[in-house]
């Protein structure tokens, strides 16, 4: 490992909670998912009829797929040019969408960002997270049944360097398209969510190694009991 390499990581350790390691450290490589369908049996008005928020989850685990396809509902791309399911302001694409992955399929627990590029999970921290994200949301100890848990960041400076102060406000816009993307994907999977926005942005971003993206929505997905 070079100098500049071992400064980086270990600014990267300082700001994961104590016991977990950044993944890039174990030497786990990026994970390319399974590739998204675009076509399924339920319409876009039964998802919109079914979705309700769920806390109560099974105990089935969330399958790769089905991660997979969540995340490419949220963010992923459909334009040769890099244009995304949701709509952005000026096309900045501020968001970056995490999974903390407690039961997902044979994915080593962990944190995980989405790479919507290369439709891929980078690994990011190690360990199973859920309980300290529960915590994180005041006790909502409800969040950590689930077994993945999906947080929607973003870098606002993307957006608000052109749209300045107003920017803020686009952000929080396009965060809310994500998550409802997400949630009526899942409602046509068949998966529960709920939208949490009530948490503690500095421990969010700690649990999850975070540095200049802000949290800004928590969906924890699973199975309805
Ligand atoms: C911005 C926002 C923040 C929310 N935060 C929480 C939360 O922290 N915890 C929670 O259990 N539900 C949260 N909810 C879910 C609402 O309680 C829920 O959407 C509402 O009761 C309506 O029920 P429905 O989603 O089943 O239609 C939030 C919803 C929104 C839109």
């Amino acid at each position: 490992m070079g100098r500049l390499e071992g400064i980086l990581v270990a600014a990267a350790i300082a700001v994961l909670p104590l016991g977990s390691v950044p993944m890039t450290c174990l030497g786990v490589d990026d994970i390319s998912l399974p590739p998204p369908r675009r076509a399924s049996a339920v319409s876009v008005e039964e998802a919109l009829a079914r979705r309700r928020s769920v806390r109560d989850f099974s105990d089935a685990d969330l399958t790769l797929e089905d991660a997979a396809q969540l995340l490419w509902a949220a963010q992923g791309i459909t334009h040769a040019s890099g244009l995304r399911t949701a709509p952005s302001a000026g096309a900045l694409y501020p968001l970056e969408i995490y999974l903390v992955a407690g039961k997902v399929g044979t994915l080593p627990p962990g944190v995980y960002r989405y790479g919507p590029g290369a439709h891929e999970l980078v690994p990011r921290v190690s360990g199973d997270r859920r309980q300290a994200l529960a915590a994180a949301a005041y006790h909502q100890t409800w969040i950590a049944d689930a077994p993945g848990i999906f947080v929607i960041a973003a870098v606002f400076r993307r957006t608000t360097v052109k749209y300045g102060e107003r920017g803020e406000r686009y952000v929080h816009i396009e965060a809310g398209h994500a998550g409802e993307n997400l949630c009526l994907q899942a409602a046509a999977q068949g998966l529960g969510t709920t939208i949490v926005g009530a948490f503690s942005n500095a421990e969010v971003a700690r649990i999850l190694g975070l540095s200049e993206e802000e949290p800004i929505l928590i969906i924890p997905v699973g199975k309805p009991r």
